[in-house]
């Protein structure tokens, strides 16, 4: 029985960059002969173990052959005459396919270190259709090397475009696809995620709604993801981020949110930039009236952290644009200390309680927005 670490743990090495999770490849052995040694079994059809004291992942090695439509269409061999060649052609990319024994010596059969080098992201084999994930996974890659300068082979492209014709991405679980996503939101060029998939014709089928920004007047589609650049570059949360992709939807933001079953907290903050960034754009024009309805809606009071990502989502979108600085931030800033200056213990005091309490603090809130916009309006004059 031989042991390897395979995987991102080898190419990450490789590359200098931190190795978050080890995943290790077992050649040679059985399960019988996994759960006598004590390693745990993650599934009961799947041959893969956790070590019980380093908490890591053992598979053992196998091939894979499709079997059907959409992730559950998978037949795994795992046998102890499996190879190590036999295991890494199954697997994605070249740079992904490289294994290391216990010894540190590299086990390359598909020239992943040539890529490593090169900057190219290759698929090892045709086996890279058996999984449409594949096209995000290659699209997210894309995204975190860009850097590093890192592009996707051509053969690889070609391929990624010939799973977007075949239809097999519609197959896709919301779940793994939004696993994909999040991750790419969160890379350090998320703007070259979505490029990618625009390349390959992925894009059209998992975001049609996006994709169709990029024919549209005025550039909507490049403007987004200038956005999205700015709010990789500000260190953006994922619902900032999520906001800053979506902006641009309109009617069709609920749409992609259900789509991939994005948290609630994305899904809030997408429709709220949605629907009042060009609020958010205006702020200092806004009269009295429609800044308090504006605060209400976000109940700025109980949740001040979501008017402050609905602040940045706008700023990025600003800054995707050209801007510099975005003083509207800091003027609705003022607004919400103006209205939460109102005291509701004088108004307690007065004997208001239920509904009357409500009304009596909207409209003490109004007077504080209205002095607020009033010494703003004298100040620029
Ligand atoms: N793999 C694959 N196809 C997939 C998922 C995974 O071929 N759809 C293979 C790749 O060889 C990959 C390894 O399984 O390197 C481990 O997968 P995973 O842990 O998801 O990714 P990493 O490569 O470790 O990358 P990351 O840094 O993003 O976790």
């Amino acid at each position: 029985m031989q042991i390897y670490k395979v995987g991102g743990a080898v190419r990450d090495r490789l590359l200098g960059r931190p190795v978050s999770d080890v995943d290790w490849l077992v050649v040679g052995a059985t399960v019988e002969k996994m759960q006598a040694l004590g390693y745990r079994p993650v599934g009961a059809d799947f041959p893969v173990f956790i070590d019980p004291k380093s908490g890591q992942e053992y598979a053992l090695a196998r091939t894979e052959r499709k079997s059907g439509r959409g992730y559950g269409g998978f037949v795994f061999h795992a046998s102890p005459d499996v190879t190590l060649e036999q295991d890494l052609i199954r697997r994605d990319l070249t740079i992904n396919a490289m294994a290391e024994d216990q010894q540190g010596n590299l086990y390359d059969p598909y020239f992943g270190k040539k890529d490593l080098d090169q900057r190219i992201l290759r698929h090892v084999s045709p086996a890279f259709a058996e999984d449409p994930l594949r096209v995000l996974r290659v699209a997210r890659f894309a995204a975190r090397y860009a850097p590093l300068g890192f592009r996707v082979a051509p053969e690889t492209l070609e391929l990624m475009r010939q799973i977007s014709a075949s239809g097999e991405l519609q197959a896709l679980t919301a779940e793994r696809s939004w696993k994909e996503i999040e991750r790419a939101l969160m890379e350090e060029q998320p703007q070259v995620f979505i490029q990618v998939l625009r390349d390959c014709d992925a894009l059209r089928e998992l975001m049609p709604e996006l994709d169709a920004l990029f024919a549209a007047p005025q550039d909507a589609g490049m403007h987004t993801l200038a956005a999205l650049e700015q709010a990789a570059k500000h260190q953006q949360p994922l619902n900032v981020r999520w906001a800053c992709l979506t902006q641009a939807l309109g009617t069709a933001i609920n749409a992609v949110n259900q789509r991939f079953k994005a948290p609630r907290e994305c899904q809030e903050l997408a429709l709220l930039v949605g629907e009042f960034q060009a609020h958010c754009h205006r702020a200092q024009q806004l009269d009295a009236a429609t800044l308090l309805d504006l605060l209400q809606k976000f109940d700025v009071y109980r949740r001040p952290q979501r008017f402050e990502d609905f602040i940045a989502a706008c700023e990025m979108d600003a800054r995707g644009r050209g801007g510099e600085d975005y003083p509207q931030g800091d003027y609705l800033r003022g607004a919400v200390a103006a209205a939460k200056a109102v005291e509701v213990k004088s108004l307690v005091a007065q004997g208001l309680t239920g509904q009357a309490l409500g009304a009596a603090l909207k409209a003490e809130r109004l007077k504080a927005l209205e002095a607020y916009t009033q010494s703003a309006i004298a100040q620029r004059n």
